[in-house]
């Protein structure tokens, strides 16, 4: 993806003017505004028709910002090191006296926080005065965007801009990891959590399906491509589509590869724009085969058995 400066002070100043836009992160498109300002913060809950009760990730740029507004420890650190930038949100203390809008965390002493590797979103965030809030760019409960277009099919004219940074890398969600107390996964995502464990030296608690919901991806219904879908499926349907992962001697009809060879980073990476695709091509349900629960594939399961619920 090309860099142009000019698409990013256009939206620095769409952020200056505390509007909310949509910005490139290696995860998945996120909805940003500033964190430190009630009015634009509102405007995301209000354009994702979001929850109030359900809080926001604020993204850095550097750490020295991050220390300003949380509280951090040794597991930070180490993490922080290995890891960022990169697809690993942190929930922190917030300090006392943080600029964080109330209406990011609702209220709340927790701060989800993450520092994006994304060049174009990287360069935006050296610019501001201020992090930015961000959920995933897409109407509540639906599927998240990893493209320009996605984003502009799920808002269409109520975005003020796109900042467009390419396809994104990885395509899933981050990781999210409670370091408040003991050490926590609260959800699967673009890093593998024996990555973390290395780090930590230790066995890490995933806390991903509580009865008392705390993180909105934890909920039952989310990631939902609007149609039924069927997972470890061996046999399809005939109306299916059927999402593989390698490559069949067979030729099937209404097949379509996430990945040709196992990959499953390259599943991760194709699998909401593919279900985007398969709805829009007018398909009415949706049939995925096994995918293997290691690595990659722990979060891939995570988002199809949660949109599986649908
Ligand atoms: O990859 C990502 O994390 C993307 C990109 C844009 O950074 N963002 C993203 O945001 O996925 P969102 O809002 O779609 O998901 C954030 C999740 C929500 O489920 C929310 O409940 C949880 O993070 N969360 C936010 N603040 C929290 C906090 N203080 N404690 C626990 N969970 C929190
Ligand atoms: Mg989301």
């Amino acid at each position: 993806m090309k860099f142009n400066q000019s698409n990013i002070k256009k939206a620095k100043k769409y952020l200056d003017k505390n509007n909310c836009i949509a910005v490139p992160t290696e995860t998945v498109y996120g909805l940003a505004a500033n964190a430190y300002s009630n009015i634009a913060v509102k405007k995301i809950f209000k354009l994702k028709k979001r929850p109030k009760n359900n809080p926001l990730i604020v993204h850095y740029s550097n750490i020295d910002d991050l220390k300003k507004d949380c509280l951090i420890n040794d597991n930070f650190i180490k993490l922080h090191k290995k890891f960022s930038p990169g697809p690993l949100t942190y929930v922190l203390k917030l300090k006392k006296n943080s600029k964080i809008s109330k209406y990011v965390t609702n209220n709340q002493k927790n701060l989800a926080a993450r520092f994006p590797n994304h060049r174009v979103f990287r360069n935006l965030l050296q610019k501001l005065d201020y992090p930015l809030a961000a959920p995933s760019a897409n109407i509540s409960t639906k599927l998240s965007s990893v493209q320009a277009l996605d984003v502009k099919e799920e808002f269409g004219s109520k975005i003020k801009y796109i900042l467009d940074g390419g396809k994104c890398n990885i395509g899933l969600e981050s990781t999210i990891i409670n370091l408040t107390s003991k050490p926590t996964i609260l959800r699967l995502g673009g890093l593998n959590i024996e990555k973390i464990e290395k780090i930590l030296n230790k066995k890490i608690t995933i806390n991903i399906n509580p009865k008392k919901i705390i993180t909105s991806g934890q909920s039952r219904l989310h990631y939902s491509p609007g149609i039924p879908l069927k997972i470890n499926v061996t046999k399809p349907k005939k109306e299916d589509a059927f999402l593989l992962i390698k490559k069949r001697r067979i030729t099937l009809s209404n097949y379509y590869y996430l990945s040709k060879k196992n990959d499953l980073n390259e599943v991760a990476k194709n699998l909401y724009s593919y279900l985007r695709k398969i709805k829009k091509k007018g398909y009415k349900s949706i049939a995925v085969e096994k995918i293997p629960n290691k690595g990659m594939g722990k979060a891939i399961n995570d988002r199809l058995n949660r949109a599986s619920k649908y």
